[in-house]
This record gives structure tokens, sequence and C-alpha cells, in this order.
């Protein structure tokens, strides 16, 4: 009889909640162990006592088409420089570590990005925590996996909008840009460029010229076709090579950044008539693909197994259609940009969908 805890960190995204299902179904249904939510990520375990709820198996059973995270996240706030009011820096490794042993946890299954994977290792091997890791991003920029979770939900979701992109481009012939997110990656751009028939896809792996992406628009042009589609990624930078950012009151934030510098670009040297759309969170939100749902119930069963196998300190991976466990230490740090030889870049190419260079 063991008693495990699960928490999801970092941004949220489609398919977390059916990874807590399938632990639940897992742990609970198949091994009679308790399972704790722990709320908020780390911050749930500094909570004094901590923050936490008791899933069982008719808590769960909705969970498997619901997006975002029933346990809550953060991605605010590194336990060892966790920011206070006054504008310092504390470090609260212990307060986080003995939150986990007051619980009486055997067991902590993390689901996050490898940036808080990296953080989760760093608390479980100083407070003896047994720690699995299962990866999730919409960036799908974490390289020990061929997938994780959320990135097939946002891909559909920004293929989603360039098909309605197409009508309303269409019917007033003009350009018109979708700003998607993906980090410093350009994989979602890429996917759903090609799955939602874009005509230009800029990503920050690809260096652009604008007079490329104008001679495409023109070549449409000059073949009947009176509007053209581009997406681009956040990351995407200016002409002269800068990143393009907005502020606000929580501070530096990509989003809406680039679409609009280039819409204004494409514009001046082109002459057509721009709009942007700028997808966000949306990309985020919503209910999970099937795919997400398989991959995320795969990853749960999975991590639980590795726990009742006494195997910690190891994420689980999907490589070949088949999950695999890799130690934390090698997964992490193992980003995975978009390989401008790869097989969807060729893709790309071979259909005559401009890619800015
Ligand atoms: O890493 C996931 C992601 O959605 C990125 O694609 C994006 O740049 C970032 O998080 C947005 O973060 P926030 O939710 O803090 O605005």
């Amino acid at each position: 009889q063991k008693r495990i805890g699960i928490l999801t960190s970092g941004g949220d995204c489609a398919g977390l909640n059916a990874v807590i299902r399938a632990v639940v179904h897992r742990a609970v249904g198949t091994y009679d162990w308790e399972v704790l939510g722990i709320c908020r990520s780390t911050l749930g375990l500094m909570s004094s006592p901590p923050e936490v709820i008791t899933l069982d198996i008719d808590q769960v059973d909705r969970l498997l088409t619901m997006g975002g995270t029933v346990l809550g996240t953060t991605n605010k706030g590194d336990p060892f420089a966790f920011p206070l009011e006054d504008g310092s820096l504390r470090d609260r490794s212990e307060e986080i570590i003995s939150g986990y042993h007051q619980l009486g946890l055997s067991a902590l299954i993390g689901i996050g990005g490898d940036g808080s994977l990296a953080l989760l290792r760093r608390l479980a091997n100083q407070g003896g925590i047994n720690l699995v890791g299962i990866p999730k991003t919409i960036d799908n920029d974490v390289g020990c996996t061929e997938r994780s979770i959320g990135f097939d939900t946002a891909v559909n979701i920004a293929t989603e909008a360039l098909d309605r992109l197409h009508f309303t481009a269409a019917s007033h012939s003009r350009v018109m840009i979708l700003e998607v997110m993906g980090r410093d990656a350009g994989h979602i751009a890429l996917n759903a460029g090609i799955a939602g028939g874009a005509d230009i896809i800029l990503i920050p792996e690809i260096p652009y010229s604008l007079e490329k992406v104008c001679d495409k628009i023109r070549d449409r042009q000059s073949k009947g076709k009176n509007f053209s589609i581009v997406i681009v990624s956040e990351a995407v930078c200016t002409l002269e090579g800068n990143p393009v950012k907005n502020m606000d009151r929580f501070g530096e934030c990509r989003l809406g950044g680039i679409g609009q510098y280039l819409a204004e670009q494409i514009s001046i040297s082109s002459g057509a008539e721009t709009r942007v759309t700028v997808l966000g969170h949306v990309q985020r939100g919503g209910i999970p693909s099937s795919l997400d749902r398989l991959l995320g119930t795969a990853f749960g069963v999975a991590a639980v197994d590795l726990i009742a196998d006494g195997k910690y300190d190891q994420v689980v991976t999907w490589q070949n259609r088949e999950v695999v466990s890799v130690p934390i230490a090698e997964a992490i740090g193992q980003y995975r940009a978009v390989d401008p030889n790869d097989t969807l870049v060729k893709t790309a190419r071979g259909l005559g969908i401009c890619l800015g260079d």
C-alpha cells in the first residue's frame, strides 16, 4: 500500500487531466494505493499544511475530455529563488521537501516541460523525493520524446484557425497572418501550416527575407489567387534579427509582436491589405485531441508502473509508438528545435510553401 502524489507544473495544456485520470485508475484501481493531487504545483507543497486533494476513481472519471488541469499550476516561482513580495528572492526548496515528507508520500509524479522537470529533479535529489516525470508542452521541444502532451491539440486548434482564415482572406482579397505559440521552436507553425494549407510558414529555425515572402504573395496574385495565408511562430525575429516583445505589468511577453510587425512590413512592401490574428492561449485550452488523450493515458499508466517497480528519477517518453522510460538527467536539457532537414520541412518545400528563405 503506497500513497503517491501528483502535480502539474509550468504552463497548462490539453491532456493534463487525462494523465491525472490514468494515474488514479492505475494506482487506485489496479494497485489499491492512495493518490493525493497537489494543488498549484510546488506551491501546494510549500503551503502549511500542504494543499492537496485525495483523488479517487469517481472523481476523475470525467477528466478525460477536460482541458487545463484540475490541480492548478504555475510557471512562476523557481523554488530555489522564489520571488517574495518585497522583490527579494528566497530559497524555499526545504519547505517543498518537508511538505512531501509531511504527507507521507512514497513517490511523486511531476508533469512538466523540461524547465519544470529540471527543478523537480533538483528538489528530489536534495530531499530524497522518489520522482517520476511526465513531459508536457504545446511547444513539443522536449528532445527526449517524439511527442509531449498538449502539442497535438495545439496544432489542431491552429489548423482550424487557418481553415477559418482561408474563407475571410479569399472574400476580402487579404493577406492573413496567424501568429502562433511555440516558445523558441517552430513545431506548431510548421505542423499546422502544412495541415492548414498555409502559403507561407515562418519559423525561428529558418531565417526569412521579406522579399521572398512578398514574391510568394505576388506569384499567387499573378496566378489569380487574390489572397495568401501566413503562419508565423512567436519567436520569429524582425528583419534586423531582433526579437519582438510586448510589455505588460507582469513582464515581457512575445505574443502579439511579430505578427503585427510582419503585417506592416508585408503591406508596405507588397501593397497587399493585411490582417493579423494572434491565437494566444486558445492553443492551450479546449478539449484535448484523441492523440493527447492517448498519450496522456499511456504516460499516466506507465508512470505508476515505474513506481510499482521502484524505478525513480525517470521520465516517460514516446519513442517509435512505445512508452520508454529514460533517466531524467538524460532527458532534461535535450532541447529540440525544428531541424531544417526535417521531413516536414521537406514536405513543405515539396508543396511549394514558402519558408521565407
Ligand atoms: O511553453 C508554453 C507556452 O504556451 C509558450 O508557447 C508561450 O510562449 C508561453 O508558454 C506563454 O506563457 P504564459 O502562459 O506565461 O503567457
